[in-house]
Order: structure tokens, then sequence, then C-alpha cells
């Protein structure tokens, strides 16, 4: 089986003779490791170090074309299982976020199509500038993972967040990003996201402030990894996604037929909508006028999507809902699962600070049949993937997982075992991102 290949661009700050441990980890790690430097970054640390460490030349000036038979920036993009970039400088954020493109690590970063990890280190200050975190929302956005920096004392001489990642955080990134690749090939997902909206006439409406956020970065990681996903939506301001079959809907009513229909075909179903539970018993065919006086509503219940979805549930097909509650999560949590009959309910702490609607971030509780996990505060897209994990190991359990462990190499295929939380937590502390932090500089 060959090695999958993992491509670490260095970019110019102290922290790159980090990057150095964190080649020598991969290297042990089985992978094949490939560097890219920038001119920058050479002054700091030796090509030749990189070379030894990986048995590969180091690329560092774009042009040296050193095989006549192939373009070096596309051949190394076309090799790459995952692109680390470690350290990432804020100028090279800058870059990575603004598709610049005048060295050799941010020009591979173009042509790479294998998820791209970046793990930023710099001063405090420049860390939190707009700009920086601009820039990384951006990167974010569009898919890329970043290893956030921790905290300690920095080498400028600052304490405060900006010391890049342990190299053993950065690894451990690498294998998790590595073992998801294409491990929902062959399933159809289909997510339900945002909110609906019940007219009360033809310019006023009930509805509620659900972004869809949740829902659509599930649907954008199910698609990452590899799933044939159709997306439902509310009416959001979210771009759709690429890849994935949109559907979009106004009312509870049309998400529940779209919902119905796209069952048939689902191996798992994601609820992550917030459709209107209540709408007018009779919708005004005219504006309501204000010189009639103020309206009064009889309101009546909309249909439940997923009540009605796992009424039809058929025998390997996995259901997941969701819960926005502000206490007793677990409890209410478990109480929904039983009442839908569901595999896995994703309680959402809407009372926390970054948790719930419009935000990017989630602070969530998995809550399964006989157990339930507590993840920290987290990108959505983060929360995401650890939701899918969850529903590939209920579906493993289940034995519904078709061939989906066999399309892994083995090197691809670790970090399987042991609670998702106590996997989480070897990743990352609460509230820090991806690193721990601590310690001396950088
Ligand atoms: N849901 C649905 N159709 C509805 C209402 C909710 O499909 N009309 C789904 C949501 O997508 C979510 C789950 O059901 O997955 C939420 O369950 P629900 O019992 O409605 O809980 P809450 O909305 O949290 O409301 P409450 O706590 O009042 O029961």
């Amino acid at each position: 089986m060959e090695k999958p290949t993992v491509v670490v661009g260095v970019s110019g700050g102290i922290a790159a003779y980090k990057a150095a441990t964190l080649c020598s980890l991969l290297n042990k790690q089985g992978y094949e490791v490939r560097v890219l430097m920038t001119e920058h970054a050479t002054r700091f640390i030796q090509p030749l170090t990189f070379q030894s460490l990986t048995k590969h030349p180091v690329i560092v000036d774009t042009f040296a074309e050193p095989d006549p038979s192939e373009i070096a920036h596309i051949a190394v993009a076309d090799a790459a299982s995952a692109y680390v970039i470690a350290p990432a400088t804020a100028n090279v954020l800058g870059k990575l976020a603004h598709g610049l493109a005048d060295d050799m690590v941010t020009t591979t970063a173009l042509a790479v199509q294998a998820p791209l990890i970046v793990a930023p280190a710099m001063n405090v200050h420049m860390y939190e500038h707009p700009a920086v975190q601009e820039n990384l929302q951006v990167l974010r956005e569009r898919g890329a993972i970043i290893v956030d920096p921790g905290s300690g004392l920095l080498a400028c001489g600052y304490t405060g967040t900006g010391r890049l990642a342990e190299p053993e955080d950065i690894v451990r990134v690498v294998e998790a990003v590595l073992k998801r690749r294409r491990d929902l090939a062959g399933q159809t997902v289909v997510v339900t996201a945002g909110p609906t909206i019940e007219d009360i006439d033809p310019v006023r409406y009930l509805s509620n402030a659900s972004s869809g956020k949740m829902g659509y970065a599930i649907a954008q990681a199910a698609s990452n990894r590899g799933a044939k996903v159709r997306l439902l939506s509310g009416p959001v301001a979210l771009k759709p996604v690429p890849g994935v079959e949109m559907t979009y809907v106004r009312s509870t009513q049309d998400l529940l037929e779209a919902a119905l229909q796209a069952m048939s075909a689902a191996d798992v179903f994601i609820s992550a909508a917030a459709p209107a539970d209540f709408r007018p018993a009779s919708k005004l065919d005219h504006k309501w006028k204000k010189s009639q006086g103020v309206p009064v509503l009889t309101l009546e219940s909309t249909p439940d999507v997923l009540a009605a979805v796992s009424e039809r549930k058929k025998s390997g097909q996995t259901l997941v809902g969701f819960a926005a509650e502000t206490n007793q999560a677990v409890e209410n949590g478990r109480e929904k699962l039983n009442r839908k009959n569901l595999d896995l309910v994703v309680v959402n702490d809407v009372s926390e600070p970054g948790s719930g609607f419009a935000v990017d971030t989630n602070k969530v509780v998995l809550v399964g049949k006989d157990q339930s996990q507590a993840l920290p505060l987290m990108s959505k897209s983060e929360v995401a993937d650890l939701i899918l994990d969850e529903v590939l190991r209920i579906r493993a359990r289940q034995g519904s997982q078709g061939d989906v462990s066999k399309q892994r190499t083995p090197k691809e295929g670790f970090g399987n075992d042991g609670s998702l939380e106590e996997r989480f937590s070897k990743q990352r502390t609460p509230k820090e991102g991806l690193s721990s932090g601590g310690g001396q500089t950088p």
C-alpha cells in the first residue's frame, strides 16, 4: 500500500524550527513527507535539515524546476494527501486568503486539491489583528482546517496567543483529516438546514433566527468525505454548497414533502433545520392593512418533519436530530431521541456564549442511546466532522456501514478506537483550539 504523502509548507517565523520536529514525527508515522519553504523560512532553518529528515529535496524556488518532465508545484500538489502549512505567518495567511501565489508555499496551496491544514504562529498582537482574524475566517469558510496557536511566552517577549501548536497536536490533526478522507464514499446523506417561513399575508411571516450554518457545515463536511449529499434548505443567506444537490423550501410543509421524498434514498438523515413549529391556521391572500386594526392570529401546529421521517425509517438508515436546550441538555436530548426514535441527538447548548444560531462556533453534547459526550466550543465545521464520525461509529455498530472500512488505508484508519471525547481531549483543551500551548517560546 502506497504511503500517503503529507506536504509541509514552512514559512518564515521563529517557529520554523518546530517544523523539523513535525516532519520527523510525520515520517515516524509512516508518511512520505515533502517540504516546501519560503525564502524567509530559509533564514530561520536550512533546507538541508528538512532534506535530511525527509530524504527528499526541499523546494524553495518555484522556478528552479529540477525535473524537466514535470512542473514542481503541480507535481507536489498532486502527490499531496494533505498540505500542512506550519508555521503560517501573518503574511502567508493573507496570501492564502486572497489567492496570492508568489512563492512555492502559496503557489502550491492554489494547486492542491487535498485538505489544507494551517497552523499559524506570530506575535499575539499580530494574531489578534482584525486583518489576520478575517483572513483566518476566510480560510475556515473555504474549508481549511486551522490548528489554533497556543498561549504562552512568545519569542517577541509578549505572553499571549500566537505560539505554534505543538508538532504532536498538528500530527493528530493530520491523522484525523486523513482518516476522514472518503470515509462516507458510497453513502447518501440528507441534511435539513435553516429556518422555515410561515406566511401570515403576502408581506408578513412567522419564522426564527436559524442561520442554517450548522446544517450547511454538515453538508460540506459530508461531501468532503465522499458522501452524495442532498441539502434541503430553508431561506438562508448562505451560498449553495459546492458539489451538493440543493433543494430550497419555504414552509415546514414544503420541507416535509422534500424530506419524505429524499428519505427513501438516504443512508443518513440529519435534521439540523429549525422548522417553524406553528403557522397561521389560514393565510391571508391580501395584505392586512393597519386601518383594519390589530389582526388576531389563530395558529396551528406544523408537521414534525423529523418525526414523520422517523416513522418511515427503514433498517440501515441512521437518523440524527438536533435539540436547542438551555438546561438539562442530556435528559432533554435523550427524551427527544426516544420520542422520535433517533440514533443520535445533537444538543445545542444555546445558553453558552458562542453557541447556537448565527455564530460560526457551537458547543454541543452528542446524546446517543446509551452514552453522551460533551464537546468543547469549536467551529461548526469541526462539530460537523465529529457528528459524522459518531454517525459512522453508530452505523458500524449497526452493521450498516457497507464497505467503508475497506476503503481506508491502514495509515488512514488510526485513532478509531476510544471514545470520541477521549480522542478529542487528546487533540485540544476546551477554548484553546487544537493546540494546548503552555511552556516556552515561541
Ligand atoms: N424538527 C422537525 N420538524 C419540526 C420541528 C422540529 O423536523 N416541525 C426537528 C428539528 O430539525 C430538530 C428536532 O426536530 O432536529 C428538534 O426537535 P423538537 O422536538 O422540535 O425540539 P425543539 O425544536 O428543541 O422544541 P421543544 O424543546 O419545544 O420540543
